[in-house]
């Protein structure tokens, strides 16, 4: 299976476009549209996050980059030889991911970063054919509840089959396929001490013993 992602006037989510048509007339230099992955096709990792941030990844056109979120993420994967290059917030700045790949539940930016459920399910068409284009895909990261419950439904299994807990790994049965969640790197997260730098390298650690 190829993945096509959503072309960059991708009309699926009424609201979304509404926004993005916004954010081209405040922020004509932004990337304005649906963010494309991050990283190999190839990857034995798929790390999948929630939404791009306004003035990160939908400035930037990639994942995570130039949002808060970013800034815990990439040092962490870098840390652990799943990145290499310096990450300097911009999609030319050469940084490249190792084995790892980065994508998002939701493509586009929501207004005050929360997707609603229809525009999730819109966007989880494009998940399900990512993680059936990934030939030797091992591990996929959730990053907090959303990312967990739409990749849970990409992959056709019902919620009750795994709780979201950080630092649990689950089986998916499928392909072979582990599931690990952890709390995303939000801003939020970090600051009020759900999250910390420490544990989510822990959580990179496990993904690089799974892979072994
Ligand atoms: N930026 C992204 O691309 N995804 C997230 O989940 C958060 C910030």
């Amino acid at each position: 299976m190829t993945f096509i992602p959503p072309s960059k006037d991708c009309l699926l989510c009424e609201r979304l476009c509404a926004f993005r048509e916004q954010n081209k007339i405040k922020f004509p230099h932004y990337y304005n549209g649906p963010v494309e992955p991050f990283g190999d096709i190839n990857a034995e990792v798929l790390i999948v996050g929630l939404a791009p941030g306004l003035n990160g990844a939908n400035q930037t056109g990639r994942p995570f980059t130039n949002d808060y979120a970013g800034d815990i993420l990439y040092p962490a994967l870098k840390e652990a030889g799943l990145a290499k290059g310096d990450y300097l917030k911009k999609k030319d700045d050469g940084f490249e991911l190792v084995n790892v790949r980065v994508t998002n539940a939701v493509r586009c930016v929501p207004p005050e970063n929360k997707p609603v459920t229809a525009e999730e399910k819109n966007c989880r068409s494009f998940l399900k054919q990512e993680i059936a284009a990934m030939p030797n895909l091992k591990v996929i990261l959730c990053l907090g509840t959303i990312s967990h419950k739409n990749v849970l439904q990409a992959l056709g299994l019902k919620q009750s089959f795994a709780k979201f807990r950080h630092g649990s790994v689950y089986d998916t049965g499928i392909r072979g396929v582990k599931l690990i969640d952890s709390y995303h790197t939000s801003r939020y997260n970090i600051n009020t001490g759900v999250l910390s730098y420490e544990m989510f390298q822990k959580i990179i650690y496990m993904i690089k013993d799974l892979i072994k």
